[in-house]
């Protein structure tokens, strides 16, 4: 038997105060990688401290960089080289975002041996795209073993790429191998989502040549050398989304700190459609409806600006607590509706078919033992429990703390009576 993490929470009581965003998780994660790429030193702040932090810090330091975190949010990283091209398995697996490492080794090296990520709880994820991609930069790989072996015999070269779909994973790896190729690269249907916005911004300094990022057609001017820099990572938008959802749950007596509006208006615009009034002054939100004012509305996740998929699970316990109908199409993953029948515990009335759900809003959530399957179903179960009367255990919370920093304590200093316990598994 093991021990293994869960939130004990006891519902039904007031929240009030302020909780603040960190930043964002899915853009550091790219620029760690992306610290491979030049030798010297880079100071990156405003990164959060979540379990995929220190995996990517483990798998960077794996390769050779030296990773110091010179204070809470801040980091120094010193790549003096790389003392191996190979992303062992036993690191890749526990993150996908490591496969972002290929991008930053061939540019720096033209060749690397990178283990396939594995799929995971909510979808196959395979990285068809990424070595399409690679393959049109004059990248040759084979799949051995697991590992992907890749080499660009006369070394990076540009080239027009149209992804079939706009791979936000895809498209980072494609910019960090392209940046110091022999050439130009187009990436067509590219993601636009504000990581990516961020990665460019600070290749940018670095001097890479990038142009149209946040735009579905980016252009990247192969340069010979660039320097590394300090940068200052954008907020994370999922994580503030997710606060946001928590204080409309407790009718606005939570200000949510450190909320970058442009990065959230797919969001944003389906809260308006409920109904929701709510003020941002500077980088903070309040919200200013009731709960039982709102109305249901349908949700379909798309590509950004469209709705989030990361914010689908957490909007589900609002749609959950809402009078009338709504319906949730999941359109990015295959699988990213577990944490239904884990609300269905809990008094929800949601209905799956295929990738829509038909939520029938109830009065009251109660309290039971569920299961976090990933991270955003884990904090949409967490909200959940925050609302529902009695006391709810949220098993594997190792997937909340992937993405959420410290959410037990920033919950705990609005109120809530929230523990963090082992439970034998
Ligand atoms: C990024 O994952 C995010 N992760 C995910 O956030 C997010 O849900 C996702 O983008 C979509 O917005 C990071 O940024 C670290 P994709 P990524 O490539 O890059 C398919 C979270 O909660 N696909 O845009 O893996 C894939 O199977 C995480 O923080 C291919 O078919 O997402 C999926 O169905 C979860 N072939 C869809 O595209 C490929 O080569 C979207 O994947 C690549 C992707």
């Amino acid at each position: 038997m093991i021990g293994v993490e869960a939130f004990r929470i006891i519902g039904g009581r007031k929240l009030v105060g302020e909780i603040k965003v960190d930043g964002s998780k899915n853009s550091s994660l790219p620029i760690f990688m992306a610290t491979l790429i030049e030798k010297g030193v880079y100071i990156l702040k405003n990164v959060p401290n979540l379990r995929d932090i220190k995996t990517a810090i483990e798998l960077l330091t794996s390769l050779g960089l030296r990773v110091e975190n010179i204070n809470e949010h801040t980091y120094r990283i010193t790549n003096s080289g790389l003392t191996t091209l190979t992303a062992e398995y036993e690191i890749v697996k526990k993150m996908r975002a490591s496969f972002l490492a290929m991008g930053g080794i061939l540019a720096h090296a033209g060749k690397c041996k990178v283990s396939l990520p594995g799929g995971c709880n909510i979808g196959p994820r395979p990285v068809d795209l990424h070595l399409k991609g690679f393959e049109t930069l004059g990248v040759k790989y084979k799949i051995d073993h697991g590992y992907v072996e890749a080499t660009a015999k006369h070394g990076l070269r540009g080239g027009n790429i149209i992804l079939d779909m706009p791979s936000v994973g895809a498209t980072e790896n494609i910019i960090m191998a392209a940046t110091k190729a022999n050439g130009t690269t187009i990436i067509e249907n590219a993601a636009r989502e504000p990581e990516i916005e961020d990665l460019c911004h600070f290749l940018n300094k670095m001097g890479a040549k990038i142009q149209g990022a946040g735009t579905s057609k980016i252009t990247i001017e192969g340069v010979k050398k660039m320097t590394p820099c300090e940068h200052t990572i954008i907020s994370d938008r999922v994580v503030a989304a997710t606060y946001i959802v928590l204080s409309i749950l407790f009718d606005g007596d939570i200000i949510v700190k450190g909320v970058d509006k442009e990065h959230l208006n797919g969001f944003l615009i389906k809260l308006e459609e409920m109904g929701l009034k709510y003020e941002i002054s500077g980088n903070n939100m309040r919200i200013l409806s009731n709960l039982n004012e709102l109305s249901p509305i349908n949700v379909k996740t798309m590509p950004h600006p469209g709705f989030p998929t990361d914010v689908q699970a957490p909007m589900m316990t609002l749609l959950s607590l809402i009078k009338g109908i709504s319906e949730v199409n999941e359109t990015i993953f295959e699988n990213r509706f577990m944490h239904v029948p884990e609300l269905n515990r809990m008094g929800a009335k949601i209905d799956i078919n295929g990738d829509s759900a038909t939520i029938i809003g109830v009065k009251e959530l109660y309290s039971a033992d569920v299961m976090a399957s990933d991270l955003r179903a884990g904090a949409a179960l967490i909200l959940a429990a925050l609302k529902a009367k009695g006391s709810t255990v949220v098993n594997r919370i190792y997937h909340v703390d992937r993405g959420y920093e410290a959410f037990d304590k920033k919950l705990k200093k609005l109120g809530a009576d929230i523990e963090r316990i082992k439970v034998e598994i």
